[in-house]
């Protein structure tokens, strides 16, 4: 099965050209499972929620018809982010589509970052894992990863990839991201959006370095810091379903859940 990441600069406020660019890269790369970066239709620094409530898209609005119609005509998965209106509330989403419509859904980010809690409602789906074709796929969004619960859960509800679309900004995320891919046996598949946004007081820098991590926690393929670029990898999600690393150990069977109360 193989796997593509995409990193490219979501452009601010502009849902027109970045649908455009999204919905092209699906149709170019020959890849079974698709991943986008974070707000992948909106851009990210919106601190103005009226503005924010304009580009944002119900699960059923155009933009996830479209992406719906070529995952079931192309036979591929896609993930991106979007903000999502629901109600009179807006999420920062992930859409994961798969070519069976009825097993695509949403992910809500769980935790905000930064000025994100002033526009958008925490998220509240919970962390889903979706069966489709041999592979179980989770999906957390950016700054999840530094709640290792995050993953955990995931892995604990049996994905064996988890797509991490992201508009990540620090310089220590590198670190622990593999740690994240080993300590719960799992690929991770990381989609980070390069160039700058401006708030109002300050701007953002966002760091590509996109990845596809192994579930040693190795790279299997990794993006520069500010070019547009695919990475692909092949992945065996079966391979990840045996959480033991020697005759012994088993990272599941080894957990000691009475003791982390
Ligand atoms: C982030 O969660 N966009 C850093």
């Amino acid at each position: 099965m193989n796997l593509s990441v995409i990193q490219f600069e979501t452009l601010f406020n502009n849902k027109v050209d970045n649908t455009t660019k999204i919905l092209s890269f699906v149709n170019d790369i020959d890849s079974d499972i698709l991943v986008f970066p974070e707000l992948a239709t909106s851009g990210y620094y919106f601190t103005d929620k009226n503005m924010l409530s304009k580009i944002a898209e119900e699960f059923d609005g155009n933009t996830i018809k479209k992406a719906q119609k070529l995952s079931t005509d192309l036979d591929k998965i896609i993930i991106f982010g979007f903000p999502e209106l629901f109600k009179d509330k807006i999420y920062n989403s992930a859409a994961i589509i798969f070519p069976n419509q009825n097993l695509s859904s949403v992910y809500r980010k769980t935790h905000l970052f930064y000025k994100e809690r002033f526009v958008f409602e925490e998220g509240n789906t919970g962390f889903p894992v979706i069966e489709y074709n041999g592979l179980k796929l989770g999906t957390m969004i950016c700054y999840d990863w530094r709640f290792p619960e995050a993953a955990r859960t995931l892995a604990l509800k049996g994905a064996d990839l988890i797509v991490c679309p992201s508009n990540l900004v620090t310089g220590v995320w590198q670190n622990v991201m593999s740690s994240r891919a080993l300590e719960n046996k799992v690929y991770i598949a990381v989609s980070n959006k390069i160039g700058i946004e401006s708030g109002e007081n300050d701007m953002l820098t966002f760091n590509g370095e996109s990845a596809i991590y192994s579930y040693d926690g190795s790279y299997l393929a990794k993006a520069s810091k500010d070019k547009e670029e695919v990475i692909t990898a092949e992945i065996y999600p079966a391979e990840t379903r045996d959480k033991s690393f020697n005759e012994i150990n088993d990272i599941f069977n080894d957990r000691r859940p009475e003791f982390y109360k």
